[in-house]
């Protein structure tokens, strides 16, 4: 029609103005994606144990969340028995996509709401709670800053109670999961942005400034560094292990936990003589190494950690003296200088896949305690409360020879890649930086 009227120029004039504002509609039309997303993480000691505490925006309208991240922790979970309020919180139905999410779920027969088990894992506390759906909003970066706010709109997270939350860091009502489930953090963010299966956690040695977690690829640019982390980590496999180590799930499930194939201990370059059998995961779930964030501190079954303390003892060559608890290697802070890499102690490399190194320094693998200096590693043997948790959900888990912690995690970048498998980690003071040098300010 319009090739058959000759139009007068001011039509002529707006119908190019229809004509561009379709094409900057069309261009604006579909959704901003982000290729990454990005959240603080803090050091947070106000709870008898240090926590890592996370905050997101979620619910309408939105409000602050703040929750305890859980490395090896398969759910998004938050106590809806107190101040819960949000008119866009929806319970999922049995026998929806949703609840199949969870893998093996219960069903309410009243009113047909699928729940799932929750655990606090830093109190052991377990409890069920109704599977919900509910706005998130986050941050997506370019790797530099926060660029931009961006939500989804059904985030699946389970219903807690009072009773799960406490024992929390203070403001803390839930706890972020990011282990190895469909509906853990990063599986739930890289679907609903069909970004790469990959995120990535440097937790802050300091309360006073923050961490950093990324979902999704890098960059990841830590302000004045020139250097992108994402490209100079080293790698390793992660590890399944065929039976679950945590409390609150139905027997019989793989952990979702992150594993990896520690071979080898060496403290100052000599092999440190240990049981072997214990450093692999047997048929039934038991040994191995995982790595933990709500362990405060490295847990060693009791022959590993006598025989890594002795090894270390020697090494360093130094006195011992009376051990503070959780602790049982400690020496005069006067007998250990102090250096950019934290204590001047000998590394402690625990030797991985194809010799690949982990070499714990002596800012992670040390403590500062009570004007002594200890080893950072405590005995699985002599403090059970510290140690695995220990409590039953209808059986009993199986124990994990080695959890690497949050002390030893500290000012490394850690990359969980899920769809290759594999974990990638560096020390930020090989870059001559720390986890808090993140630039939060958004450049949007
Ligand atoms: C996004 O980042 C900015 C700057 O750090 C922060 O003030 C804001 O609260 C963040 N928004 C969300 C939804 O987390
Ligand atoms: C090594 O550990 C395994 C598993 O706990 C145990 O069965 C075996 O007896 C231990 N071997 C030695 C030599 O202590
Ligand atoms: C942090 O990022 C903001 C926004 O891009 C920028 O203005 C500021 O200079 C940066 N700060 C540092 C210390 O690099």
């Amino acid at each position: 029609m319009l090739a058959l009227v000759p139009m007068a120029s001011s039509v002529k004039l707006l119908f190019l103005c229809f004509l561009s504002l379709f094409i900057s509609f069309s261009i604006a039309q579909p959704s901003f994606r982000p290729k990454a997303l990005v959240l603080p993480v803090t050091k947070d000691v106000s709870a008898s144990v240090p926590q890592y505490v996370t905050q997101i925006k979620q619910r309408t309208p939105l409000v602050p969340v703040k929750l305890t991240v859980d490395l090896g922790g398969g759910y998004f979970w938050v106590n809806c028995e107190k101040g819960y309020v949000s008119s866009t919180s929806k319970p999922a139905r049995c026998g929806s996509a949703q609840c199949s999410l969870f893998g093996l779920y219960g069903c309410n027969v009243e009113d047909k709401i699928c729940s799932r088990s929750l655990s606090n894992t830093v109190t052991g506390v377990s409890t069920f709670g109704e599977i919900h759906a509910d706005v998130v909003a986050i941050n997506a970066t370019d790797g530099n800053n926060p660029v931009r706010v961006v939500s989804v709109p059904k985030f699946l997270f389970i219903c807690g109670a009072n009773v799960v939350q406490n024992g929390l860091a203070s403001g803390v009502t839930g706890m972020a999961g990011l282990g190895r489930t469909k509906v853990s953090l990063p599986s739930q963010f890289s679907s609903a942005f069909s970004f790469l299966r990959k995120f990535a956690i440097c937790l802050s040695s300091s309360t006073m400034t923050n961490g950093v977690m990324f979902f999704g690829d890098g960059p990841y640019n830590f302000g004045y560094l020139n250097s992108d982390l994402s490209k100079v980590l080293t790698f390793t496999p992660l590890i399944t292990n065929p039976v679950s180590t945590a409390p609150s799930y139905f027997q019989g499930e793989p952990s979702v936990e992150y594993f990896i194939g520690v071979k080898s201990i060496r403290v100052s370059d000599k092999n440190v003589p240990l049981n072997t059998t214990l450093l692999s995961i047997d048929r039934n779930g038991i040994g191995g190494t995982k790595i933990s964030t709500v362990n405060p501190y490295t847990v060693l079954e009791t022959t590993i950690y006598k025989a890594v303390s002795e090894a270390f003892v020697k090494a360093v060559g130094a006195p011992t003296v009376a051990p503070v608890a959780p602790f049982g290697t400690c020496f005069a802070t006067k007998d250990i200088q102090s250096t950019r890499m934290g204590p001047a102690v000998p590394d402690i490399n625990l030797v991985l896949q194809n010799e690949v190194v982990w070499s714990i320094i002596g800012a992670n693998s040390m403590v500062y305690t009570n004007d002594v200096i200890c080893l950072g590693f405590v005995d699985a043997g002599s403090d059970p409360s510290t140690a695995q948790v220990g409590f039953v959900v209808g059986y009993s888990q199986p124990i994990t020879s080695i959890t690497i912690g949050a002390h030893q995690l500290e000012n490394n970048m850690l990359q969980f890649d899920l769809a290759t498998s594999r974990l990638g980690f560096r020390s930020l003071f090989l870059e001559h930086a720390n986890c808090a040098n993140f630039n939060f300010t958004s450049s949007a």
